[in-house]
């Protein structure tokens, strides 16, 4: 056996049932084991994976201490699912200080892109950058997350746009995958910018034609595991119909659809990826009620972002509404140069006061609902026998304190655990 946690005051297991994600009023409270005498306990099996959940007592009854290599004496402490974070761009050189200052002073995020900053500032010091630069940056960042309790990321490309500067994205992307502790999920987003000096349209083509066979090939030879494939479906970026192309593209090569619509303008984009039945669409500040309806009865994931929101001034995606109408919804730190934010639970904190969420609404959309996301709800996300033993313990007698906690998370995280492997 791997691990031992015992003692704590409280488990939060998300769910006790056997479910891959919870919508509607199932999102209303999290269950959470608790018990005075002797407290709750968490054991991991050699594989990673929980093995037993329950009253210490009856843990110790199955096992000893010594049948375990690492013990933790969790008293008056908290045990939660470590984070998924259904939302990144982690992998990109140089920073965009300046354009926040710019951002504070009035402008907007199209005005800046359209100028040929925002997105084209950062591929233009990304390009520049060598892959072992690229490759230090992004390990810096997803360690942090690590640090901050996030045990499995979406990562996305869309800082080099042309095929051979996505393809070596993939490849940083991959190494880190291989490489760190951190789980992640790999999504090619070449669809994030139309590359200086081509229209929409070839942008399309070659994204089609050119990108995605070559990601195609990669992952047949193994060299390359992608799950997702992502488009910005936004007014002068990618329009409905050609997000619609690219996107069912990537599908009819195995890669789950996950995608940024709805965010600055209305474009029909949760119709659209309901249509295509996306596995999550993230943004959705201008979705429709039609939309809304459309992504509950295709059981798509809504990735809300609101670090975004938040920097952007934006209007605030509608949580509520998706909640009500039993849409799943999910939370992502959206990490990226234009919003700088790597820790999930600030980014609770801000689903709370911002989209009026409750608490275990925000943990559950940051644990399983996320894990759905991306494809792991049945074995991500919750704290139940057969998952993955993705674990944080933090430093608090009830688990609500990582999220009231603004900006504490680096002191309340006494431990995170992946695959039963404290990191
Ligand atoms: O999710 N909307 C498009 N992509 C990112 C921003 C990327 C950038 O500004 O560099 C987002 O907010
Ligand atoms: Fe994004």
């Amino acid at each position: 056996m791997k691990l031992l946690i015992h003692s704590a005051k409280q488990v939060v297991t998300v769910s006790n049932k056997d479910v891959t994600f919870l919508s509607g009023q199932s999102m209303k409270s999290v269950d959470v084991l608790e018990n005075n005498n002797g407290g709750v306990a968490v054991a991991v099996d050699s594989d990673g994976k929980i093995a037993a959940v329950g009253n210490t007592e009856y843990i110790r009854e199955l096992w000893k201490d010594s049948d375990f290599e690492a013990v933790i004496d969790a008293t008056g402490k908290c045990v939660l699912p470590g984070f998924v974070d259904a939302h990144t761009h982690p992998v990109w050189a140089g920073d965009r200080v300046h354009e926040f200052a710019m951002k504070l002073a009035g402008a907007s995020y199209l005005e800046i892109h359209n100028s040929g900053g925002g997105i084209y500032f950062t591929v233009d010091s990304t390009v520049r950058c060598s892959a072992e630069g690229l490759y230090k940056t992004l390990k810096d960042r997803l360690m942090k997350m690590l640090e901050a309790g996030t045990t499995t990321v979406e990562c996305k490309t869309g800082y080099g746009l042309e095929t051979e500067a996505e393809l070596l994205l993939l490849k940083v992307l991959q190494r880190a995958k291989e490489e760190l502790p951190i789980e992640m999920s790999i999504t090619y987003c070449g669809a994030h910018a139309v590359p200086r000096g081509r229209t929409p349209q070839e942008a399309t083509e070659i994204i089609i034609r050119d990108q995605i066979p070559r990601i195609k090939t990669m992952m047949k030879q193994k060299v390359l595991c992608v799950e997702n494939i992502d488009v910005f479906c936004e007014n002068s970026v990618f329009d409905t119909e050609q997000s619609r192309r690219i996107l069912q593209a990537g599908k009819e090569i195995g890669l789950r659809i996950n995608f940024h619509g709805d965010e600055l303008t209305a474009m029909k984009s949760a119709e659209m990826g309901a249509q295509l039945e996306a596995t999550a669409i993230s943004h959705l500040e201008e979705v429709s009620k039609k939309g809304i309806e459309a992504m509950a009865m295709s059981g798509t994931v809504a990735v809300l972002l609101p670090t975004t929101a938040y920097i952007m001034h934006l209007r605030p995606p509608p949580a509520r509404q998706l909640i009500e109408a039993a849409v799943p919804v999910a939370l992502g730190s959206d990490f990226n140069p234009n919003a700088h934010c790597l820790a999930m639970p600030t980014v609770m904190n801000l689903a709370c006061v911002m989209l009026s969420m409750s608490m275990p609404e925000a943990l559950i959309a940051a644990t399983l609902n996320a894990a759905a996301s991306l494809g792991r709800g049945s074995t991500h996300g919750a704290i139940q026998k057969g998952r993955v033993g993705d674990l944080i313990i933090i430093n608090a007698d009830k688990w609500e304190h990582i999220i009231y906690q603004l900006g504490s998370h680096n002191h309340l995280i006494d431990f995170v655990v992946k695959n039963g492997k404290i990191v």
